[in-house]
């Protein structure tokens, strides 16, 4: 007898990321991974390398510094925060802590993969609710919340789509959920969307709400993808639950000091926000110019149909250039492309339009 897995785990179907290595090719340019084109904030940087003398030290386990200064930041109350090695590690902690046997949770179409991951790995379904143009569709998902429904989960902005729901929605989302339903708000792309007419990041509107949990990272706007940090704002049983099951250590000392810093620099986010905004635009005018259908995107990426969608993404990968292939999100027919920076993205436009060429003839 070897040792078994519980029931389930190997029904789990493993993360795929995006490529991230180009055979023969040293260093491609990546779009596949919605990573922030210009690094991150100086003072980032630099106190990540500050902390560099430090790495035998154990991080503090309360993520005292970094908890305070969200708090302040967003008016939020710092003991009702949570945090974890990205938010993915949230999404595990609430999947764990609410999820049993015979339990379901409810996402839109094209859920965020990890999400179904944590409740698969808690020992529960995952349902999917029909999107609408590849939009969330809240009356689908509330047709899906059954008795046994315990989580719901939606990204606002989504991501493999790019688009945003009016907050409204949001909010008509939760008037119809049972109030023993934990309504998991997504906001890892929520800077990207902040000029976007009807978004609202909900952290304050939730402040009251006993079934939200808010969830923020660094990995984007603030281009901190390698140091996991990630954190929810949740009303104070919940985080109660979730920094029960919390393992103490999971946010690095060096990520908690360069998040600090990252959060101090309001300009670089800024610059980064504006840069999406403009790179969306010009993306999405130059693929609609090759007759390529796009998603209207909130984010840092544009989502957008090919004919041969894989044939177009191995061809770009072998010019150097890897995008997001989506067959595993059930949309064999699109590709994911990060706003890089300008020269990255011109170079994009360039590749494809010569991959297209190329097969035409
Ligand atoms: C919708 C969404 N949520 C959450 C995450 C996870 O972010 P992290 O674990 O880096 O905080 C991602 C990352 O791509 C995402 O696209």
């Amino acid at each position: 007898m070897s040792p078994t897995p519980k029931p389930g785990i190997l029904d789990v179907a493993p993360y795929v990321p995006g490529r991230w290595r180009a055979d023969g090719i040293e260093r491609p340019l990546k779009l596949s991974a919605n990573e922030n084109p210009f690094g991150c904030s100086e003072g980032a940087r630099a106190a990540y390398l500050a902390a560099a003398g430090d790495i035998h030290l154990y991080p503090d386990a309360n993520t005292s510094a970094l908890r305070d200064a969200i708090a302040h930041k967003f008016g939020l109350e710092p003991q009702r925060l949570v945090f974890g090695a990205g938010s993915d590690e949230i999404f595990a902690m609430a999947a764990q802590a609410y999820l049993d046997r015979g339990d379901n949770a409810v996402q839109p179409q094209y859920g965020f993969a990890a999400w179904a991951i944590a409740v698969r790995a808690a020992g529960a379904a995952m349902r999917a609710a029909p999107e609408r143009d590849f939009v969330i569709d809240v009356d689908a998902l509330l047709a899906a919340v059954d008795e046994r429904t315990r989580m719901v989960f939606v990204a606002n902005p989504a991501n493999p789509t790019g688009t945003c729901a009016p907050f409204t929605e949001i909010a008509r989302l939760h008037a119809g959920l049972p109030d023993n339903v934990l309504l998991v708000l997504d906001g890892a792309y929520a800077e990207c969307a902040q000029g976007v007419q009807g978004f609202a990041d909900g952290l304050i509107w939730s402040r009251d709400k006993s079934n939200v949990l808010v969830t923020r990272t660094f990995s984007k706007a603030y281009g901190l993808a390698s140091l996991r940090v990630g954190w929810g704002y949740a009303p104070a049983p919940v985080a109660d639950a979730l920094n029960r099951i919390r393992l103490p250590f999971s946010v690095p000392r060096a990520g908690e000091a360069a998040a600090l810093a990252a959060l101090a620099d309001e300009d670089f986010v800024m610059r980064s926000v504006r840069h999406f905004e403009a790179g969306r635009e010009r993306l999405t005018a130059a693929l609609r110019r090759m007759g390529l259908p796009t998603l209207p995107s909130a984010t840092n990426f544009v989502t957008a149909r090919f004919e041969d969608a894989a044939g177009v993404e191995a061809a770009l990968a072998r010019r150097g250039v890897l995008v997001r292939a989506l067959r595993g999100y059930g949309m064999p027919d699109w590709l994911r492309v990060s706003i890089g920076a300008e020269a990255e993205l011109e170079r994009f436009i360039a590749e494809l339009e010569g991959v297209l060429a190329a097969q035409r003839v």
